[in-house]
């Protein structure tokens, strides 16, 4: 790719950012021409997300008005990119919900189980939890090895804790499931597609809460799964049982993603229910831009896409989420390395290695503040056995800075068109709270929100701020199935399996 210098503008704001501690003249010039190609590569402007923003408005519409092309591969024209699910899950919560559920969340590693109080809104709510982890080797296991560690990590958690059910009663559960699964029902999800990383077999294509269901009958267990939901909407209902600016919920974490409330008048795709019910929506908006349209994908963006294990999918949440941004730095230095650009006659067998960096390792190098950013060298010498040069530390962390505000940047694409497809000004986003409490990002966030929308520079506060969501898999997965349960006792079947 030639160097193509970005206009003087551009070049002064994102120096601007990192004036503190760049000093650009340090580099060499073919470091410093390497660089210029890569902050080309690498800014989406204003300009530029304001396209991307008005494009994702589009595909939200179009997943709601038709089936997505994830569900049905066959038929190319219809619905888009975005899968759009509905949730089952109607409206927010009145803060008055009260009982005892189970809650399981299954993350990227871990399982997480909360035993969740609810006290009607009257003090505090109670939890207990506890983490069991999966072992590695889990994530591209059988069904038959994930459902049992599930069922027999829940026996364990309930045995410690001597939960049990009243005389002719079950344990209600609210699970937490964060991948994309279509929903018939609250308390059902067909998988479509596995996404960050994880390649279980014989699980796509599944109903999931029924394999679970189906692991617990075997081993006994008196639980009732009372809902299945995507940790975005479990972030949102959270944060709205306590607050009631909440206009979305949004995880910018490991994956990316977000759901909002939706009139089932304009789930087109639905149809048959009253016009104003509302119904949260969970975008799985990391499907963005599958069609290859408007993102701005670099050649390390390609060739991520094509070593994962499912190509041609999440197209933009490999170039923003977590999981991907040290993975796209590692490339970008695996790429210099390779030219003798960078760790000139080092060994780079570490740094060969897919998925070592991760984002954590980028905070870290933008955090150095030593002059000669000692820390920087440490960090390389520890994990990738290599010897930054003085020169290279300065470039390493430019381009660390450039892949995360890439990535912050585009994470406002997804929430600008939620607002303005829903015609929202002002409010809050639950963001999970680990990249709520990053600084950096939420400054960067927050800027680019400013850029897309034209916000007043004299503006007192931002109208759409980002919040650190309540507990979306414990509180969020308890109230909602307080919820779920309390439609069952009015009698009223709005999306609970028949019996
Ligand atoms: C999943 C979503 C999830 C997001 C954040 C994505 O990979 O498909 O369901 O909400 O990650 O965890």
């Amino acid at each position: 790719m030639p160097a193509m210098p970005l206009d003087d503008d551009k070049r002064r704001d994102s120096k601007r950012e990192d004036a503190h501690y760049d000093d650009l003249t340090a580099l060499s010039p073919e470091l410093d021409r390497e660089l210029r190609k890569l902050e080309h590569m690498f800014t989406v402007d204003a300009a530029k997300l304001k396209e991307v923003s008005l494009q994702f408005e589009h595909e939200l519409r179009q997943g709601l008005s038709r089936v997505s092309r994830c569900l049905l591969p066959s038929l190319e024209s219809e619905g888009g990119n975005l899968p759009m699910l509905p949730t089952w899950v109607l409206g927010f919560p009145s803060g008055h919900e009260c009982g005892e559920y189970l809650t399981i969340d299954l993350g990227g590693t871990k399982l997480r189980i909360c035993w969740v109080t609810l006290n009607e809104g009257k003090g505090e709510n109670q939890s207990d939890q506890e983490i069991y982890h999966i072992p590695k080797d889990y994530k591209v296991g059988t069904a038959d090895q994930l459902w049992s560690f599930l069922a027999e990590s829940m026996e364990d958690f309930m045995t410690k804790r001597h939960i049990e059910p009243e005389e002719g009663t079950v344990i209600p559960l609210g699970f937490t499931f964060s991948y994309p699964a279509t929903q018939e029902y609250i308390d059902q999800g067909v998988l479509q597609t596995w996404t960050k990383g994880f390649d279980i077999k014989g699980v796509e294509g599944h109903d999931v809460a029924d394999q679970l269901r189906q692991a617990l009958h075997k081993r006994g267990l008196p639980i009732q799964i009372v809902a299945l939901i995507n940790d975005t909407v479990g972030a949102m209902i959270a944060s709205a049982y306590s607050d009631p600016k909440t206009i979305m919920g949004a995880i910018f974490g490991t994956g990316c993603n977000a759901s909002y409330m939706e009139n089932c008048g304009s789930i087109a795709k639905l149809g048959g229910l009253p016009e104003n019910l509302p119904m949260a929506i969970n975008c799985e908006y990391g499907a963005f831009d599958n069609d290859r349209r408007i993102l701005p994908r670099t050649p390390y963006d390609k060739t991520i896409d094509k070593e994962s294990p499912r190509p041609g999918e999440q197209t933009f949440e490999k170039m923003s989420a977590g999981m991907y941004l040290g993975e796209i730095f590692r490339q970008v230095l695996v790429d210099l390395h390779s030219r003798g650009l960078l760790f000139k006659n080092q060994d780079p067998s570490k740094l060969l290695t897919p998925f070592i960096i991760k984002t954590g390792f980028l905070a870290n190098i933008e955090d150095d503040a030593s002059p000669s950013l000692t820390s920087t060298h440490a960090a390389f010498t520890t994990l990738l056995a290599l010897s930054p040069t003085a020169a290279e530390r300065l470039f390493v962390r430019r381009a660390a800075a450039l892949v995360a505000t890439r990535g912050a940047r585009l994470c406002t694409a997804g929430v600008s068109a939620i607002c303005r497809k829903k015609d929202i000004s002002a409010g809050h986003v639950a963001a999970d709270p680990l990249v709520y409490n990053n600084a950096r990002f939420k400054a960067r966030w927050a800027q680019a929100m400013a850029e897309v929308f034209d916000w007043d520079e004299a503006r007192d506060e931002d109208p759409i701020v980002m919040t650190a969501a309540a507990d979306g898999s414990g509180l969020g997965a308890a109230v909602i199935s307080a919820m779920t349960l309390e439609r069952v006792a009015r009698g009223d079947a709005t999306g609970l399996r028949p019996e």
